[in-house]
């Protein structure tokens, strides 16, 4: 008797596609490898199973997702954190080093596994001391069955825009937070890039109408995107549905993601340039010579040319703020917990330039957050055991939590929070100093909701979200200098139902990447178990500066030795000892 294979498995294929639940499985050896997407430098970079750009993360709503990681990069540990996903009781797969597990060192596996039941266009990066733009970033995109978009359009496309360095981060860090870069100026890319490639061309079919998925998923620069002779409208941002709103160009900062419809023309007479453009404004000093642009084409007719793109005379892109999400979610009108974040950056007495939230420049802890929070009972309701450099927040199950973000620095800043998507309920323009509820204009009542948001130079961002996700979530700056220069404060929510939905569920793998990399998993965040109030030991960052001792200063103080040793006829950098800490 013959049961025929095919027969067998059509109606299990039939079955899963309608309970929705498959296991997606990804194997990922991750190692070093060359590429070239720009065609000036060839450089190390960091790949997966050989491979380079990294492949895409696809799933759909209600699966389980399941990344193995084996770190075979040899010389730096890793961690993978996949932006946006809400990790809704697997905050422990959130993949954030130093915060809710250890870093993988080399050698080390380590197996990530989440259910994935929301929708939308995410991305995944190493989430370990500035190490995504050395390649490790790649789209995450979850399919959705019931898109209320989805009778809008006959394919999708997703489009990665990023930026490029030429240089390995590992020593752009270390000019990066130096005394000899006082100033903080950060390291300007060397290109952008669009699907980590360059002139790339898409076939468009006429008439057909097109999803794009557009991700930033660089370092530094936001860009601006627009097509030519197209308009796009905007359908989602961040993972939230959003009713169609027309754009003729974007501002996608680094980390945000938007999908947007085109619509195609119904002849084949030409080509279409599109572009991204890295916002300058972002960069100190633009070099001689750069290219801030991408340039791909909407390809009707390979036989016709690609035009170059045409100049633009301003760039004047889409308001986000003005967005309104499918769901109509009202605005949490009610807050229960206001937390305010002055940005500066400063110089501390290393002689290099910092970012800092209230005086607080982050550094990570000894204990990563999740497992100070897990071993210390009670205790862990109190902000001071998560250590002085963390600026750790502790938010109270279900209650209604503001962000009131002011942004003393003349820097455009990219802000993301980790477990949430958060309403935005209130956004000043540039130069307009800290908010102010009795001058700011009224909130939206359907305020737009997503998971980056741009705050403007010297200006504020009102953020609102309920606490209904307990985990240790961060929030920083999604620029990479700033994470490394401390751009950072930790949510710690809810941290006894934390305690109860996890207890006995932290996986051995996690527990033993720790033990590999000789990083203690109990106690405060200098990792004391016995009193919970004592830091001794604990990471701390550079003291500040002597009072009078002023950034001016340094600058002063690096040129005349840089000076006096060129005199000499020899430079030698050991010259440029850190000013002594004025200790007490
Ligand atoms: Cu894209 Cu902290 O993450």
């Amino acid at each position: 008797m013959a049961i025929s294979l095919s027969n067998f498995l059509l109606p299990i294929a039939l079955l899963t596609s309608f309970i929705r639940a498959a296991t997606v499985t990804y194997d990922f050896d991750i190692g070093w490898v060359y590429s070239n997407p720009d065609g000036q430098a060839n450089r190390p970079t960091i790949g997966i199973n050989g491979q380079w750009p990294i492949p895409p993360i696809t799933a759909t709503k209600g699966d389980r997702l399941i990344v193995n990681v084996k770190n075979s990069l040899g010389n730096e540990s890793t961690s993978l954190h996949f932006h946006g996903l809400y990790q809704n009781g697997t905050t422990h797969m959130d993949g954030s080093a130093s915060a809710t597990q250890c870093d993988i060192p080399p050698g080390s596996s380590f197996t990530y596994n989440i259910s994935v039941d929301q929708p939308g266009t995410y991305w995944y990066h190493s989430h370990t001391r500035g190490q995504y733009p050395d390649g490790l970033r790649g789209p995450l995109i979850i399919h959705d069955p019931d898109d209320p978009h989805k009778d809008l359009y006959d394919e999708e496309i997703v489009l990665t825009f990023s930026d490029w360095y030429h240089d390995l981060m590992h020593g752009l860090i270390a000019s990066f937070i130096s005394i000899s870069n006082p100033s903080g100026a950060e390291p300007v890319p060397n290109a952008a890039l669009v699907n980590d490639t360059q002139n790339l061309t898409i076939s468009i079919t006429p008439g057909k109408t097109y999803l794009f998925r557009m991700v930033n998923m660089g370092a530094f620069a936001a860009q601006y995107v627009w097509f030519e002779d197209h308009t796009m409208q905007v359908v989602e941002v961040d993972g939230i549905y959003t009713e169609p709103a027309d754009a003729e160009m974007l501002y996608i900062t680094a980390a945000q993601r938007y999908s947007v419809l085109v619509t195609a023309k119904n002849s084949t007479d030409a080509n279409f340039a599109f572009v991204g453009s890295m916002d300058q404004d972002l960069f100190d000093v633009v070099p001689e010579g750069l290219n801030p642009n991408v340039t791909g084409w909407l390809v009707y007719d390979d036989k016709k040319e690609n035009p170059a793109p045409k100049d633009v005379d301003a760039f004047e892109p889409f308001d986000d703020f003005a967005l309104v999400p499918t769901d109509k979610e009202g605005l949490y009108d009610h807050v229960d917990h206001s937390v305010q974040l002055d940005l500066k950056m400063d110089n501390l007495n290393d002689g290099a330039n910092y970012a800092f939230f209230n005086d607080i420049t982050y550094v990570p802890p000894k204990v990563p957050t999740l497992y100070s929070v897990l071993s210390t009972g009670s205790n862990a309701t109190d902000p001071l055991i998560y250590g002085s450099n963390t600026n750790a927040f502790v938010l109270k199950e279900n209650e209604v939590v503001e962000i009131v973000l002011n942004n003393n620095d003349p820097g455009k800043h990219p802000f993301h929070l980790h477990g949430h998507a958060f309403q935005v309920v209130s956004r000043s323009d540039e130069e307009a100093g800290n908010y102010d509820a009795s001058t700011a204009p009224a909130m939206p009542s359907i305020p737009m909701r997503r998971d980056t948001i741009l705050v403007r130079p010297d200006g504020n961002i009102v953020l609102r979200f309920k606490a209904d996700n307990p985990g240790v979530w961060l929030f920083h700056c999604h620029i990479e200098w700033h994470v490394l220069s401390g751009l950072i404060a930790t949510f710690v929510e809810d941290p006894l139902g934390l305690q109860t939905q996890l207890s006995g569920k932290i996986p051995t793998d996690h527990l033993d990447v720790c033990k590999a990399g000789n990083v203690p998993t109990a106690g405060n965040a200098a990792g004391n178990t016995v009193n919970l109030l004592d830091l001794e030991g604990e990471n701390k960052s550079p003291a500040e500066l002597p009072a009078g001792f002023t950034a001016r200063g340094i600058v002063a103080l690096v040129f005349s030795c840089v000076a006096a040793f060129a005199g000499m006829g020899m430079i030698s950098w050991y010259g440029l000892q850190p000013v002594k800490a004025k200790t007490g």
